[in-house]
């Protein structure tokens, strides 16, 4: 997808536009009011500037606030629709990955897995407090 800004002076309806400004990842790049969000970074040739679990990239997908494809942290608040938030001169939008909360997500969910069934093996495999004593150490207790 390409997309472009018609100078003021070359488009037909003679419009006059506010320039603004905004930071993405620590890039600045230009807009103008009544943009949204995504049409300024479109605009500045950024297609994409999410990734999904997969790996994949993401931007803007329905253009109109269903889908969530056009996520991005905008002046620290994560998860705003970039199709949907009008553009504010100073605006800071960081990208977004879910590609590394799900690895973590994925990795708790083994570690915890794991933890469950070792907690399970000791309760079923492990000795009575009795047993789990050797023989000489029950003497060692019996004299000391
Ligand atoms: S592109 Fe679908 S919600 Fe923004």
């Amino acid at each position: 997808m390409s997309s472009t800004v018609i100078p003021p002076d070359s488009d037909p309806v003679g419009r006059s536009d506010r320039p603004l400004s905004v930071v993405i990842d620590g890039t600045e790049v230009q807009g103008v009011h009544g943009q949204t969000l995504a049409s300024v970074l479109l605009a500045n040739d950024r297609p994409h500037w999410r990734t999904a679990p997969n790996g994949t990239a993401r931007g803007v997908f329905c253009g109109i606030g269903i889908c969530f494809d056009c996520v991005a942290t905008v002046n620290g608040v994560p998860d705003i629709r970039l199709c949907r938030r009008p553009a504010r001169d100073g605006d800071t939008v960081t990208t977004q990955s879910r590609v590394a909360a799900s690895a973590d997500r994925r990795a708790a969910l083994v570690a915890s897995e794991h933890q469950a069934e070792t907690m399970r093996q000791r309760t079923t495999d492990a000795p009575s407090a009795h047993e789990a004593v050797s023989p000489s150490e029950r003497t060692s207790e019996v004299r000391g």
